[in-house]
């Protein structure tokens, strides 16, 4: 009997492409989403790329009564735990409602999954606990720090975990903390698929190419980099999602808690990101440099040695095939899910 894996926010972005290594390396997965900021139609798409089932409930990790019945008729391994919301700008002006969705959630998820006796989770952490790093590569044991309701939604819930696993040490918990996940299935059938008008970068480029937006606006062309635009660790969804099935071996290892970055360590620039679009989708992309954005760091990129030798994971998907993904993507859906 294959094992069963409870993926809160399945249908999302990171969630779907999961979902199918999921299932290519044999487990049964159950998707919990209500669809806030995703669409049914990825998790029917997944079930197309991989040619089997994922069951699917529409609700929300607040909902506590749902989760025991969730827990109480299905034969739970381990829980994969994407479900929040992500959106730095809303939450400096919604913050209890990212408290409440993101903080609140996981206490009442994890609530529900101590009184089950599943004590196995892989939390979707963010490279932003970091806050503005004072040296690069990044690795695990620099401090970490927030400067928005968002990153402080994460910063509390890694340290909620690390009080849990204290109180009770059969809880083995993986923090993953993602640098900038970019791309999609090679498929072209899922990708990213932002409500409103994105606020990453990469789905802001493929929108430009598709003729949904005039021009990239780069925040900021006076940053110390290379060429004066921020530089950010990106990394293939497909790699990402792998982790998690790396992640979810090593949780059968009885380890405790562990935060680990999952990133390429290598850095390039806003102007580098839209040379490599360019390239895949053969167009020539406008754009204009304006003001630095609120709150962006200059540089941002990894260490991914942790990973690299305590999960057996690195990733190995270059820049060529997260531009090459992406606008397949795009170009083929070009109102996303819509
Ligand atoms: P996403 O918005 O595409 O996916 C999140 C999913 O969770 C959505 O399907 C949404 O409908 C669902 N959801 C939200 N609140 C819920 C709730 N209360 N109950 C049930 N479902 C709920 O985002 P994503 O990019 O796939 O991100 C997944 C996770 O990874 C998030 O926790 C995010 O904070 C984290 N993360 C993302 C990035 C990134 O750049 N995409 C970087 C670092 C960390
Ligand atoms: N950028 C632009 N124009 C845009 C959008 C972004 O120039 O329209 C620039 C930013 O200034 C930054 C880079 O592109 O230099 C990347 O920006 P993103 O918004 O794509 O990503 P961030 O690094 O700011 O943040 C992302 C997620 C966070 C997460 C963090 C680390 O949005 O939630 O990666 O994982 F915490």
């Amino acid at each position: 009997m294959s094992k069963t894996i409870l993926v809160t926010g399945g249908a999302g972005y990171i969630g779907s492409h999961t979902c199918i290594k999921l299932l290519d390396a044999g487990f049964q997965v159950l998707v919990l989403d209500n669809y806030s900021n995703s669409s049914p139609e990825a998790t029917r798409r997944v079930q197309q790329i991989a040619g089997k089932t994922v069951a699917a409930i529409r609700g929300d990790i607040n909902d506590a009564p749902l989760l025991d019945s969730i827990f109480s008729s299905n034969d739970i391994h381990a829980v994969i735990h994407f479900a929040g919301l992500k959106a730095v700008g809303e939450s400096v002006a919604q913050p209890l409602r990212y408290y409440h969705n993101n903080v609140s959630g996981t206490v009442v998820l994890c609530d529900a999954m101590q009184r089950a006796g599943v004590k196995n989770l892989v939390f979707s952490s963010s490279a932003t606990v970091y806050g503005d790093p004072a040296s690069l590569p990044i690795n695990e044991a620099f401090p970490t720090s927030a400067t928005n309701p968002y990153g402080r939604s994460k910063l509390m819930i890694e340290e909620l975990l690390g009080d849990l696993h204290v109180s009770d040490p059969d809880w083995n918990i993986a923090l993953l903390r993602y640098f900038n996940p970019v791309g999609a299935h090679p498929s072209g059938l899922i990708g990213e698929d932002p409500a409103d008008i994105p606020n990453n970068l990469m789905p802001y480029i493929a929108q430009v190419a598709v003729g949904r937006r005039e021009r990239l606006n780069v925040f900021g062309g006076d940053y110390p980099t290379h060429d004066g635009t921020g530089v950010r660790d990106y990394i293939h969804v497909m790699d990402l999602a792998d982790g998690h099935v790396r992640a979810l071996e090593w949780l059968n290892s009885q380890a405790g808690i562990r935060a680990f970055n999952l990133g390429t360590g290598i850095g390039y620039s806003v102007l580098d990101m839209l040379k490599a679009f360019e390239k895949a989708c053969g167009k020539t992309l406008d754009y204009v440099i304006s003001d630095r954005r609120p709150g962006d760091v200059a540089s941002c990129y990894a260490d991914p040695q942790r990973a690299a030798s305590e999960l057996d994971w690195s990733a190995r998907l270059g820049l060529e095939a997260m531009c090459a993904d992406a606008w397949r993507w795009q170009e083929r859906n070009p109102q996303g899910y819509k």
